[in-house]
């Protein structure tokens, strides 16, 4: 496809909103995060989650040999932690609070919601693999998530329920 093409198509699919996730894994070197919206749900029994991780991704061999990992979602006032881990660093967890799962994978604090999960399937899907985990072990919070859309931070405005 022509990068004009792409650019079109980047766009077109920023039309869908989405929360907003750090993965976490622990590398040979140390804790690993990137911020990530492509998670999604797939089953509940079993209970299965999915999120894609760039061929390009400096971190994408931590995350193919990780046998755990974490989706933390993140909270709206969470939107700094988001850019953060949208860094290109390997010492991306320098001076960030974490906690340690029994896995030890590191979580994020004051997170929406967390994910615990076994690393259940990996897929080969164009220039990104797909992620598919288990949930071993879950939790959430009352906060309000932090949301993107159009290539931008944005708050829920109102519920309607
Ligand atoms: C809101 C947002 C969502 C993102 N979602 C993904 C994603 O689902 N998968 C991915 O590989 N990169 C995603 N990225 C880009 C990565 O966070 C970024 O490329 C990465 O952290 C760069 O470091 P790395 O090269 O060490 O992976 C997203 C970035 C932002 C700001």
């Amino acid at each position: 496809m022509s990068s004009r093409k792409n650019h079109d198509l980047r766009e077109c699919l920023g039309r869908f909103a989405t929360g907003v996730t750090v993965v976490t894994c622990r590398g040979s070197d140390g804790p690993c995060g990137i911020t990530a919206n492509s998670f999604s749900s797939v089953s509940l029994e079993p209970p299965l989650v999915l999120w894609n991780i760039a061929k390009v991704s400096h971190s994408l061999q931590a995350y193919l040999d990780a046998e755990h990992f974490a989706i933390n979602v993140l909270a709206a006032g969470q939107h700094e932690l988001s850019s953060h881990f949208a860094q290109s660093d390997h010492t991306v967890f320098n001076g960030i609070e974490y906690e340690t799962s029994a896995r030890n994978v590191p979580l994020i604090r004051d997170s929406v919601a967390c994910f615990e999960c076994r690393t259940h399937q990996v897929h080969n899907c164009g220039d990104h693999y797909i992620i598919v985990g288990e949930v071993e072990n879950y939790r959430s919070g009352e906060q309000e998530p932090l949301l993107f859309y159009d290539g931008r931070y944005v708050a829920m405005s109102e519920r309607q329920d």
